[in-house]
């Protein structure tokens, strides 16, 4: 056993430094032997009752303590911000940053080896990941891993996905309120992250296939009791990491980056897996940028989940999960090192489709070339990015007039009215909700369809923001438009009755009026005052980087693996 680790500038002295390190951590009732020089692994939780995915994070917290026990190793858990998609407002993504700048700072200036990353939400993974990331120590991660499917009237239903399917019935007077509130109990039914494949789900599968934790994190049902099972088998392996000074960025290289990117397309995973893996190779020092996303352009979309197809991840766990997923895509994949030391072929060594509607073969897919596409033009500069495979194929060659909404808040005013002067055919804009604007780049970029319109059967519209949406919603949205309104970009200078063509074959997002009539609105254009002016938020206003660039703040960008010298007494 190695006994020169990290936590030896902590445990290992035998002087007054040493004595209060020491001293209060055995406060607990731990005995001298733990502190002889073994990997102490760090357990970094973002449990939380407000975070409802991130409920089960205790319980598994406990499997792999036993695990990094069992394999000699000293375990000891912190708790780091948690952020609740569902309930924090603004939004969640405004906080990603500062549970990252938590993450980091924790794990630097504590005394451990090797961190096990429990999180599961939406942000909690990309936001320890990002942190883990600029301190480079052995990491591994445990997600909370999905909700049972939902289940209401004898059919499944999913998270998220059906709640928008179910509010614009509402809306289209097709279903009652009473009824839409009798599904709330039925959507979630156990701990766990949504079972849709949305965000949470999207980054459990994208962190599995850049081997960032072991085969079959991803779908295993948070309450399945092979997930406690996983969970004491990364506490083991973690110790050994530590043995083998297997560091994150040994694991999280341009390949496995480049993994993940093909892998999102085959699952049919979130639009925002492009800013959390654009924040992520940034920690890394790796120049990713949206262009690198069109290698998973002609990847097909091989997961029928949920919003881009039918089924959850319950279904998907039990036909056999991402192993199966990788299998598929083994002869696209990157040779890349995983947490287990080898190659990422490991994960799908023995892999075994046991449902081929659920995990549809190469040669059988949902639909041909999946990937998130890439637009660009003088109405996004540095690039939006739309999710094909959850859109509407006549859509996606458009062109028409905009009608625009100047805010959040005269979106929510205005898109009901029975007067609104639209058509099915409308582009619809939204400004004001990128990173700086709302701020923190909220999941309203798949507005509603006007009131009007759902009553007369329409369904999808072509809509451009500057937002995120939800990796479990669905429609012909084009998002992360860069430079936001907010930032000064063509977005703000948008007018009703203005042309847009959009159109995914050439990539193209355009606003259709000339350069000087853009000039001149430019040179009238005052940017909105900022929201926040004191603050975490104020600091994040000041300092975010562009949709484009991930959304990190900009001096958080990169890494810091000096050792910590000065003590604090
Ligand atoms: Fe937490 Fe969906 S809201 S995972
Ligand atoms: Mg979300």
């Amino acid at each position: 056993m190695t006994k020169d680790n990290r936590n030896r500038a902590w445990y290992g002295k035998n002087d007054r430094d040493g004595f209060i390190h020491r001293s209060w951590m055995k406060n607990q009732g731990f005995p001298d032997h733990v502190f002889d020089g073994r990997p102490i692994i760090g357990i970094c939780n973002t449990w939380s009752e407000l975070t409802p995915c991130n409920s089960g994070l205790r319980d598994l917290a406990e499997g792999v303590k036993r695990g990094v026990w069992e394999a000699g190793g000293f375990p000891v858990e912190f708790p780091v911000m948690s952020l609740g998609e569902t309930q924090m407002k603004p939004t969640a993504m405004l906080f990603r940053n500062l549970l990252a700048m938590d993450v980091e700072e924790s794990i630097r200036a504590y005394g451990i080896d090797g961190v096990v990353l429990l999180g599961g939400c939406d942000k909690t993974t990309p936001g320890q990941l990002m942190g883990a990331a600029s301190v480079d120590l052995p990491t591994i991660v445990v997600s909370s891993g999905p909700m049972l499917n939902g289940k209401w009237k004898g059919k499944d239903i999913g998270s998220g996905t059906d709640v928008w399917k179910f509010s614009e019935a509402v809306r289209a007077g097709e279903m009652t309120l009473q009824d839409f509130m009798n599904a709330e109990s039925g959507m979630s039914r156990s701990k766990g992250v949504c079972m849709t494949m949305g965000t949470a789900s999207t980054m459990a599968s994208l962190v599995e296939a850049m081997g960032m934790s072991l085969p079959t994190n991803a779908a295993l049902p948070a309450v399945d009791s092979r997930r406690m099972a996983l969970a004491h088998l990364t506490g083991k392996r973690i110790v050994e990491m530590v043995e083998e000074d297997l560091k994150l960025s040994h694991v999280v290289t341009r390949e496995a980056l480049e993994n993940a990117i093909l892998a999102n397309a085959a699952v049919g995973g979130s639009t925002n897996s492009v800013v959390h893996l654009l924040a992520i190779a940034g920690r890394v020092g790796i120049d990713l940028s949206l262009d690198d996303f069109e290698i998973g352009s002609d990847i097909p979309l091989l997961v029928n989940c949920m919003p881009s197809g039918e089924y959850l991840m319950e279904d998907f766990c039990y036909a056999g999960g991402m192993p199966v997923v990788l299998s598929e895509l083994k002869d696209k994949l990157r040779p890349a090192t995983t947490v287990m030391g080898g190659d990422i072929s490991a994960y799908w060594d023995g892999a075994e489709c046991y449902n081929h509607d659920v995990i549809r073969p190469m040669d059988n897919p949902l639909k041909e070339a999946a990937g998130l596409c890439v637009l660009r033009g003088n109405l996004a500069p540095h690039g939006a990015i739309i999710k094909p495979s959850a859109a509407t194929d006549a859509l996606l060659e458009h062109e028409a007039e905009a009608f625009v909404f100047e805010n959040i808040e005269d979106m929510k005013a205005n898109i009901d009215r029975e007067d609104l002067p639209v058509t099915a055919d409308t582009i619809l804009v939204l400004k004001g909700c990128g990173p700086k604007g709302y701020p923190g780049m909220p999941e309203v970029g798949n507005m509603p369809i006007p009131a009007r319109l759902v009553k007369e059967g329409v369904r999808d519209m072509v809509r451009v923001s500057d937002a995120r949406m939800s990796g479990t919603a669905y429609g012909t949205v084009v998002l992360h438009v860069s430079p936001e309104a907010n930032a000064g970009g063509n977005l703000a200078l948008v007018q009703t009755g203005d042309r847009i063509r959009v159109s995914i074959k050439d990539g193209a997002l355009d606003l259709l009026v000339p350069d000087e009539e853009l000039a001149q609105r430019r040179a009238e254009w005052t940017p909105e005052p900022p929201h926040y002016t004191r603050g975490y938020a104020k600091m994040y206003v000041d300092t975010v980087l562009q949709a484009h660039q991930g959304a990190d703040l900009d001096f958080l960008v990169g890494k810091d693996t000096r050792p910590v010298t000065r003590e604090s007494h």
